[in-house]
């Protein structure tokens, strides 16, 4: 019962009160009932509506005010007030402080049936766009790409560079890298944030429906186009077009892509009014597009056009020092919206998720986190809760997807073996030696002697003495 909505009726009749009441719960909606603002007050202090039904001789100064008005304690309620003609003065005044709407007495229920189902409608749509303005401004931000490896770095560095120019940009990494986060970010970074931000899947769609997803078409188009269509590129002008996959597109759609890039105008499909644009293009792919070109699967005049900036992010296997920044990141997000109380991740816990291939790379790291956290009863994340991974890639031993490293056919002496991986470990850990210790899995003594051993030395040691 309930599915249509919550509602609370403010009502001093109370025949009134129980008729409209019976009505709308024959509807499936959910209702209480009150006869005054008082009343209203308490039960609204419990209980969230989605629907207050008032009636105007409680307002204003009746015991409603604190329904609406800069101070109204219901803010995520619809108010819609119930007044009789001869009240239509003070309705003006709520109206104006923020009700939704108002219906004028007497009425019938189906016309108070459409005045909910459009005051819910109005609050789904305001519900959505306050989410999506979240999503903009929260997710796609610099902020919340997380990453101090020199690798990431250097992708920040340029990013910062080039985010403010109107240059096309091609993002470039396996899946799970970050792609669309950094081509967000890049778009709400720019002078153009104030403007849209336009994602077209390349990948899902081809030919035909990929034109017209991007170009629009006019009513008659082709078979099923019943209706005019404004494409990707129209909505993208003068804010970003992110086209992603682009890899993926045919040939016949690259050489209409191209003509647009090159005279900054098309026109839509079945039209032949010519339509100007200026949308920035950011495009990403996680295929090698200098292999599709040599395969003649991807225009190379094209590729130059879209690859004026080339940002390529690094694979997390190769920028391990991410990891336990990017799982603390993820433990916090996620025992916020789980509400747990998990903050920690327990050293050993680091090393075993720095020690896995990730070939999903962050989006497979964030999984794992979220589901560490669901199950984990503690309040840091130990290597138990990680346990499933091994189940999930069903190995014996480790979580290393494939061989820790390529075996010359020569083989390799242990000595020069232990040799580079001291010194890439004091790298990736930025020469401190604790660091570099903890990861390798030995105390501080035995690694301070094995860099004695073998003649390391590194300027910033020096400066410490
Ligand atoms: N450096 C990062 N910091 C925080 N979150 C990240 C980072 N990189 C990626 N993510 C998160 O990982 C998930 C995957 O990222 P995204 O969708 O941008 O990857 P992608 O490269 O577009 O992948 P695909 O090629 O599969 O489309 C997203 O939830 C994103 O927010
Ligand atoms: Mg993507």
């Amino acid at each position: 019962m309930g599915q249509a909505g919550r509602i609370l009726i403010v009502d001093h009749q109370s025949r009134i009160r129980r008729e409209t009441a019976e009505a709308l719960k024959a509807l499936d909606f959910q209702v209480d009932e009150v006869a005054s603002g008082d009343e209203a007050r308490e039960i609204l202090k419990k209980s969230s509506y989605q629907v207050l039904l008032a009636e105007t001789s409680l307002l204003p100064g009746g015991g409603l005010e604190f329904l609406v008005g800069p101070n109204a304690i219901t803010s995520s309620t619809v108010v819609i007030l119930m007044a009789s003609a001869a009240s239509m003065d003070d309705v003006a005044s709520v109206m104006r402080a923020g009700a939704a709407d108002f219906i004028q007495r007497p009425y019938g229920i189906d016309e108070l049936c459409l005045r909910l189902e459009k005051a819910l409608k109005v609050r789904f749509y305001e519900n959505e766009l306050t989410y999506l303005r979240h999503e903009r401004d929260v997710i796609y931000r610099f902020e919340n790409f997380i990453g101090e490896s020199p690798a990431i770095k250097k992708v920040f560095a340029l990013l910062n560079k080039v985010s403010s120019s109107n240059a096309s940009i091609l993002i470039s990494g396996e899946t799970g890298t970050g792609k669309e986060l950094v081509a967000g970010a890049v778009h709400y970074s720019s002078p153009r944030a104030a403007k849209s931000f336009i994602k077209v899947n390349c990948a899902a769609l081809h030919d035909n429906l990929l034109e017209s997803e991007l170009f629009g078409h006019e009513k008659g188009a082709y078979t099923g186009a019943s209706r005019q269509r404004i494409g990707r590129f129209e909505q993208a002008d003068r804010g970003s077009l992110f086209l992603d996959e682009i890899g993926d597109m045919s040939l016949g759609t690259q050489a209409k892509l191209l003509r647009v890039l090159q005279e900054k105008e098309f026109e839509r499909l079945g039209g032949d009014k010519t339509i100007k644009v200026d949308a920035r293009i950011i495009s990403a792919s996680n295929k090698d597009l200098g292999k599709l070109i040599r395969e003649g699967k991807f225009r190379e005049d094209l590729y130059y056009r879209i690859n004026v900036i080339n940002v390529h992010i690094p694979p997390l296997r190769e920028r391990r020092e991410d990891i336990p920044l990017l799982a603390e990141f993820f433990i916090r997000k996620f025992a916020a919206d789980l509400k747990k109380n998990i903050s920690r991740l327990h050293p050993e816990a680091a090393r075993f998720l720095q020690r896995h291939h990730w070939p999903g790379n962050v989006r497979e790291l964030q999984n794992c986190i979220e589901r560490a956290v669901l199950m984990s009863e503690k309040e840091e994340i130990v290597v138990e809760d990680l346990m499933f991974m091994r189940d999930l890639l069903g190995e014996e031993e480790g979580v290393e997807g494939e061989a820790l490293f390529k075996l010359p056919p020569q083989g390799i002496k242990l000595e020069d073996m232990e040799n580079a991986l001291i010194t890439e470990t004091l790298k990736a850990c930025n020469w401190v030696q604790k660091d570099a210790a903890e990861m390798l899995g030995i105390s501080k003594r035995v690694m301070n002697y094995k860099v004695k051993q073998l003649g390391l030395a590194h300027p910033r040691w020096l400066k410490n003495r």
